[in-house]
């Protein structure tokens, strides 16, 4: 029998080893939303280990009491299991405040003295796990400083690893600044830049559904596959004074080049030879390195589109459009909606697109992955009309409602012979029962079993800005710049992406 490359890790889990977390920028949101409340549930689940200790570092003043009383209210409101007192209790011992500007040496050489008592009493086995959630121009004094405090080697076989939050970069000038700074500092190997799309269940799910089901990996091809569709909507706009952050980004930066992109390697990668982080990375690069590049505006006007909502609704709620919104400059040129048509050079995807599309103010908040195959050559008692819809789908359904579905041809029940589109639905929540860990939750887990599988490595990042900042080039700096598209808030975007597939003869697929 052929050996399941899957076989192992399905029954293998990763458990976090004694540490201590120092998060830099610890009082902004992600920390209260996000951070503490995953370290909780992992609590929660049994899966910390009593040595643990957080570490918040930041510039304002605060006892450890009011930090932990703050994370505790956060935890109420955020966490996935709800909040226990009892176990908040023994958890929040393990959190301490520690106030220092980040460029500031002094700050890092006590942060060594503390860490140093932290290992003494709690046993912490001197690991330490360095969070960078700060504002991205942080980054770089933080790296210096912990190098120059001696805080990025771990002593007597201890390791030492910094994770790195988004936007790694804004291009690949920056992106690989920032790796040269981050890697000066410590080694790529502990390095974990993390993209939290990779920690979804679903997304994890692609592998195993492609290289563990012998069904659908042969068909997973040009002979097979019609195109593929990757759909990312959101419908939410500016709220919570994003827009300062999002007008300097936009959707091709914060979304594609990032979360998009790892999905669309999930997708097309070929198959790992193992499991190591290196083996399933080295795949995942080499379908963003395969990526036809589009270079020039007439490219780009020709495969990509770009748009802003203008006022509308969601949901009943009337919203103003985008340059209307708070902290965003009313002549913005920044796109919250763009839709892509992407060729991978590759033997087993050549000819076939992958529409990507990713949008603000959308109807709703859904991720799925589509893959449409080919018609069959032909079907003897089907009209024209429903040869138009005889494609077989198959849709992962990242999230909500996680799951996947396959769409098939059916006959429908009489005398006449009649064929009627049904989909085989397979729901997460009905079949697994409890709800999924949250993606944070699994990707700190892994950070501190020390294994980078599901976090981007350096030259993912890097050669998805490449490609990236071609588009860049040709929206904000050539003299015929491709236009920008117009979308009412609560659709599904301008009517120039529908024409992108149309051109193709095909249709986004409905959610
Ligand atoms: C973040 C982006 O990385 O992902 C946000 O910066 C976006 O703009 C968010 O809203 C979406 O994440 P999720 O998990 O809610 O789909």
């Amino acid at each position: 029998m052929m050996e399941n490359p899957f076989q192992e890790t399905l029954f293998q889990r990763n458990r976090a080893e004694p540490c201590t977390v120092v998060i830099f920028g610890a009082t902004g949101d992600l920390t209260h939303r996000k951070l503490i409340p995953a370290f909780y549930n992992i609590a929660a689940c049994g899966d910390l280990p009593p040595q643990f200790k957080v570490v918040g570092f930041a510039r304002r003043d605060k006892s450890d009491e009011v930090f932990r009383a703050e994370l505790e209210a956060a935890n109420r409101k955020h966490s996935r299991q709800g909040h226990n007192d009892e176990l908040w209790a023994t958890f929040a011992q393990g959190i301490h405040y520690h106030r220092s500007e980040f460029q500031d040496l002094e700050g890092y050489k006590s942060l060594k003295v503390q860490l140093d008592k932290y290992d003494q009493e709690r046993g912490t086995a001197a690991n330490r796990l360095f969070y960078l959630a700060s504002a991205p121009e942080f980054f770089e004094p933080i790296m210096q400083l912990l190098r120059e405090a001696g805080l990025n080697e771990g002593a007597d076989g201890k390791w030492a690893r910094v994770v790195c939050e988004k936007p790694f970069g804004k291009d690949f000038a920056s992106a690989r600044k920032l790796n040269d700074t981050v890697n000066a500092t410590f080694d790529e190997a502990d390095t974990y830049r993390i993209d939290h799309y990779l920690g979804k269940e679903t997304a994890q799910n692609i592998m195993v559904l492609r290289f563990a089901n012998a069904l659908f990996e042969p068909n997973w091809n040009n002979r097979y596959i019609d195109h593929v569709q990757i759909t990312c909507a959101e419908n939410l706009g500016m709220e919570g004074g994003r827009g300062g952050y999002y007008d300097t980004a936009g959707a091709l930066r914060d979304m594609v080049q990032n979360h998009l992109f790892q999905l669309l390697s999930l997708v097309a990668m070929e198959p790992p030879t193992d499991l190591s982080a290196d083996s399933v990375r080295d795949e995942k690069v080499k379908v963003i390195r395969a990526l036809r590049p589009l270079v020039g505006p007439e490219a780009v006007t020709q495969n990509v589109v770009r748009a802003q909502y203008c006022a509308g609704s969601v949901d009943g709620v009337q919203r103003v459009g985008y340059r209307e919104e708070d902290r965003v400059n009313p002549e913005s040129k920044t796109e919250c909606y763009v839709a892509l048509r992407l060729m991978i050079d590759t033997w087993r995807w050549q000819g076939v697109p992958f529409y990507i599309r990713v949008g603000k103010q959308l109807p709703k908040k859904a991720t799925e992955i589509s893959v449409h195959f080919k018609k069959p050559p032909q079907v003897p008692f089907a009209t024209s009309k429903m040869l138009l819809n005889s494609e077989n789908t198959l849709v992962i359904r990242i999230q909500p409602d996680e799951g996947i579905a396959l769409r098939i041809l059916c006959k429908q029940p009489g005398q006449a012979l009649s064929v009627q589109q049904v989909k085989m639905d397979f729901h997460y929540s009905s079949s697994f029962g409890n709800a999924s860990p949250e993606a944070y939750e699994r990707l700190l887990l892994d950070a501190m079993a020390g294994d980078a599988t599901l976090f981007a490595r350096r030259d993912e990042v890097e050669n998805a800005w490449k490609f990236i900042d071609e588009i860049q080039k040709a929206w904000h700096k050539s003299d015929n710049p491709p236009p920008m598209c117009e979308y009412p808030a609560g659709s599904w975007g301008p009517v120039e992406a529908d024409n992108l597939l149309r051109a193709d003869g095909r249709e986004w697929r409905l959610l």
